[in-house]
């Protein structure tokens, strides 16, 4: 199922995580459908970064840990200075296809089941039972990019629905979890050719150089992204981006993608001027039983219980003492600790 047609390393082993790459990724006619699969989702809604309404570190973004560190570093490649173009430049376009067994748009079935997915997936956790639970779209358009992060990891009884995203990713990152942690795989394909866009690692962890691969029709990545950092580079940069806000669409008219404003239309783009690349993430239990335990919320945590740990540990790493800060310094200083990030390679 793995091809390895022109590349080295299609496996390696790492002490912080497994990949594996997907050269060619599905069957051509399958890999081809999905192109027209996206086509007929038709109308593509911007994923825009909100603020947490939760009171641990009200008024932070729901990702104050990768925009921090994107604003205080300038990304991959130390660009500083360009603040005022951070939205545009981050919010891409993003739809769910699958949520489990939900299937929203028919044809996604083949990547949702793919088989190579869920054999990499218990590899890379070293875990039989594994459990599809979305495959999204995300389409970048020129001059987008992602910055350098992890995903959003989940918890028993912590998840992004009820906590904020930056909390959960900070909890991984501690290390003081790992029992309550739901280990997820992510693959990601790609099905036309983007220039630039390339889709950048860290698979020897956050001091390790970055890995990059070029986001290549019918080609795909398996790893752990809420332990391994990843971003993607600018797509087709010599391109201007557009002026995007949020609550514009993305949607395929007559053979083009046309970027909206409600009825006004802002940019026009070719297959060959987007990246499109389609997501799948899969729980990966050890056994029925922990899958049961996760279903039946047995042995949850909650936000208290994290807290209370958060803050001995801070104790016992010298990083606190006397009372503990209000909420909103007690969120910068967790992220502060314990999610360190790549270095720009500029730096
Ligand atoms: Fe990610």
């Amino acid at each position: 199922m793995v091809g390895r047609r022109g590349y080295s390393p299609p496996v390696t082993t790492t002490p912080t995580a497994t990949h594996r790459i997907f050269d060619p990724l599905l069957p051509r006619v399958q890999a081809e459908g999905m192109l027209r699969l996206c086509e007929r989702y038709g109308r593509y809604g911007m994923y825009s970064q909100e603020q947490s309404e939760a009171e641990i570190g009200q008024g932070l973004f729901q990702r104050h840990d990768a925009i921090a560190n994107f604003l205080r570093t300038g990304g991959r490649f130390g660009r500083k200075g360009d603040v005022a173009t951070l939205g545009p430049r981050t919010n891409y376009f993003r739809e769910s296809y699958a949520y489990g067994e939900d299937v929203r748009i028919s044809g996604v079935e083949p990547f949702l089941h793919y088989e190579g997915f869920v054999e990499a997936a218990r590899a890379i956790h070293a875990r039989p039972v594994i459990e599809p639970a979305i495959v999204y779209a995300n389409i970048l358009l020129p001059g987008q990019e992602l910055a350098v992060h992890t995903d959003v990891p989940e918890f028993r009884g912590a998840n992004r629905k009820i906590y904020p995203q930056w909390l959960m990713v900070v909890m991984h990152h501690s290390g003081l979890f790992e029992e309550y942690r739901m280990p997820i795989a992510t693959a990601v394909g790609w099905f036309n050719d983007c220039r630039g866009g390339e889709f950048a690692y860290y698979p020897e962890g956050p001091d390790g150089p970055a890995a990059t691969i070029a986001a290549r029709a019918n080609t795909g990545i398996i790893l752990d992204t809420d332990t391994v950092f990843h971003g993607v580079d600018p797509v087709a940069a010599d391109l201007p981006l557009p002026p995007l806000r949020p609550g514009m669409h993305l949607a395929w008219e007559d053979g083009r993608w046309v970027v909206r404003d409600g009825d006004i239309a802002l940019a026009e783009y070719g297959w060959g001027d987007i990246r499109f690349s389609i997501s799948w993430k899969a729980y990966c239990f050890a056994d029925e039983d922990e899958r049961r335990a996760w279903k039946e919320h047995q042995d949850d945590l909650d936000l208290e219980r994290i807290l209370a740990r958060l803050v001995d540990d801070l104790r016992a790493r010298g990083r606190l003492d006397g009372e503990r800060p209000g909420p909103t310094a007690l969120a910068l200083l967790l992220i502060d600790e314990y999610v360190r990030f790549p270095r720009p390679a500029a730096a």
